[in-house]
């Protein structure tokens, strides 16, 4: 795919990228919005990691503010053609002080997000049920 083709394929997309604040998910959000993508930044904007308003300066991105534990999620991502997940709790010592806080944002909502059941409805209930689903999972590297 040349780099014309690709950015034909984001123009206009409606793009979700959940950790959008912080390092990876901000050079998402710069990236998509540079080829016309109509992006939105989710970010709890955490204290540990690398959540920084400043990085997605110069881009035209909407940011939210919410935590991907507990937001219904369906609202904001209707409409939505693709999302891209970055939310994570990635700081060593974080997970070391609340090891309960790091299980419920990097196990449990990475799996409500991956089963799409972030509608904030009962397990399993097929209304609550995200659309689209997760598209792209960022592999988790060891702590830092
Ligand atoms: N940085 C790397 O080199 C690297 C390499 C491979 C994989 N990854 C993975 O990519 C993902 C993003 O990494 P990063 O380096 O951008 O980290 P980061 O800390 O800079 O960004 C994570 C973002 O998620 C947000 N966040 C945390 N908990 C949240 C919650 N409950 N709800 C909403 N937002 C929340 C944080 O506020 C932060 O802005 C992580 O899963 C990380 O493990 C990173």
């Amino acid at each position: 795919m040349t780099d014309a083709e690709r950015a034909a394929f984001w123009r206009g997309k409606r793009v979700l990228v959940t950790g959008g604040a912080g390092f990876l998910g901000s050079a998402l959000c710069h990236r998509l919005a540079a080829v016309g993508a109509r992006v939105t930044a989710l970010d709890a904007m955490m204290e540990d990691g690398g959540a920084n308003i400043a990085n997605l300066e110069g881009a035209s991105v909407l940011l939210v503010r919410g935590d991907i534990r507990e937001m219904e999620l369906n609202s904001l991502a209707q409409d939505v053609d693709v999302l891209f997940n970055m939310a994570a709790q990635t700081s060593h010592m974080g997970g070391q002080r609340d090891p309960v806080a790091d299980i419920a944002i990097n196990a449990v909502a990475q799996v409500r997000l991956i089963r799409g059941d972030a509608g904030g409805g009962a397990e399993g209930d097929r209304r609550a049920r995200l659309d689209p689903p997760v598209l792209r999972q960022a592999a988790a590297p060891p702590g830092r």
